[in-house]
């Protein structure tokens, strides 16, 4: 059992807060949530001027003390790159804030429909997303499992190098991991569209339903919408649509436009055959974290032999080397071919109009001074 004075070094003054996010002005406010509203301010505190993200809670949005707490508790114990870092928090004057790293991408449900992120972008997100939820799931020693219960595209945050971070542990539950299967009976919580439909229908949680959850939002990342969209036929939920699509054959018909070009047929049936895995009915059908994290993988590995390196970005390209620091010299060379024939004809152009500019100095010259000869050997002088 944990007591508050285990946090209290993360304790933050609520009036340096205040000062930070202009007293939670207008111009600070990032967005809402189930929590309250998320303002962005630099902050003076632990010694350094901070960037953070700061979450006050309203209770009018739905949660309340036990989240705050719950979330405390959580991110001081659970840290892993691919989570959200907890920097501090106030409980002073009747306020509950947290306060977070700030995420400047903030989140992914924002870029689904987005041409801004190709989709090598998104199988990192999507595998990284992944990396924190299997920590979580399997957190190694004696540490507990978590159960994370609100899986979905607005809880997973982008850094500056659109590297994922889960957030959002308040709904979450802790059970034993040293279990095959944990098993829990609770009220369902979570958010329509990603919910688990056993765990709504029985109320069984286990850590299948946060893969279930995973699994939506892995379509959502392929198909660049949310999982409740405005329609009112057969597209409004997306994990219907995306299962018959693919028990159809017809993947194409819903991957996002600007992503059509992109993927590899190869990724795209490994990468859809995951995320429908995940969206099984039956638990013991739904792949582990670890097993999708290796799909995933071999997802990214399909694509990146489809894309030649000079079709990538920088930001693509250095990840690319990352992963694979024995390949790339030959596909360097040839990706940057094209590049090289274009700077051997820029200097061979340099070195013809040089060359014609000294031929033709040089035949002025010549021509001159034959004529000069010539006029003088007229005129009977001597021309040296
Ligand atoms: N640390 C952060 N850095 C940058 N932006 C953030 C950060 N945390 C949250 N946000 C932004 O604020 C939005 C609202 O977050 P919040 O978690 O309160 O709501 P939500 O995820 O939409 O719903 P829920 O309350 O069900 O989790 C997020 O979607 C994200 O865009
Ligand atoms: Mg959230």
């Amino acid at each position: 059992m944990s007591s508050i004075n285990e946090f209290a070094h993360l304790k933050v003054p609520l009036e340096a807060i205040k000062l930070a996010t202009n007293n939670f002005g207008d111009n600070c406010y990032i967005s809402e949530g189930g929590f309250g509203k998320v303002y962005k301010g630099e902050l003076f505190h632990f010694g350094d001027q901070v960037m953070v993200a700061a979450k006050r809670l309203d209770r009018r949005f739905g949660q309340g003390t036990p989240e705050f707490w719950k979330e405390i508790m959580m991110l001081s114990r659970y840290r892993h790159e691919n989570l959200v870092s907890l920097l501090g928090y106030s409980d002073e004057g009747g306020e509950n804030v947290l306060i977070y790293e700030y995420l400047p991408n903030k989140s992914l449900d924002r870029y689904l429909s987005s041409p801004k992120l190709s989709w090598i972008q998104r199988l990192n997100i999507c595998i990284g997303a992944a990396c924190g939820l299997e920590y979580l799931h399997n957190p190694g020693g004696t540490t507990q499992r978590v159960l994370h219960r609100d899986i979905k595209s607005s809880n997973i945050l982008l850094d500056n190098n659109w590297n994922a971070k889960i957030s959002d542990f308040g709904l979450s539950k802790i059970g034993p991991a040293n279990q095959e299967f944990t098993f829990l009976i609770s009220h369902p919580a979570g958010t329509p569209g990603y919910c688990d439909p056993l765990y709504v229908d029985k109320g069984y949680l286990t850590k299948e339903s946060d893969v279930y959850s995973f699994g939506v939002v892995l379509f959502e990342v392929l198909c660049g919408r949310l999982c409740i969209a405005n329609y009112d036929d057969g597209r409004r939920f997306l994990s219907k649509l995306a299962q018959s699509c693919y028990e159809e054959n017809k993947m194409r018909t819903i991957v996002l436009d600007c992503l059509q070009d992109q993927i590899s047929p190869d990724c795209l049936d490994k990468f859809s055959k995951i995320a429908y895995q995940c969206l099984q009915r039956n638990h013991y059908q739904r792949p582990l974290v670890a097993e999708i994290i290796q799909e995933l993988n071999a997802a990214l590995e399909y694509q990146l032999r489809y894309v030649k390196p000079g079709d990538m970005s920088e930001e693509e390209l250095k990840s690319y080397y990352d992963k694979y620091p024995k390949k790339p010299i030959l596909t360097l060379i040839k990706g940057h071919i094209k590049r090289i024939l274009y700077y051997v004809y820029i200097c061979l152009s340099i070195y013809g109009i040089v060359y014609g500019v000294l031929l033709w100095y040089y035949m002025i010259v010549n021509v001159n001074m034959a004529r000069r000869k010539f006029i003088d050997a007229f005129s009977g002088e001597v021309w040296i």
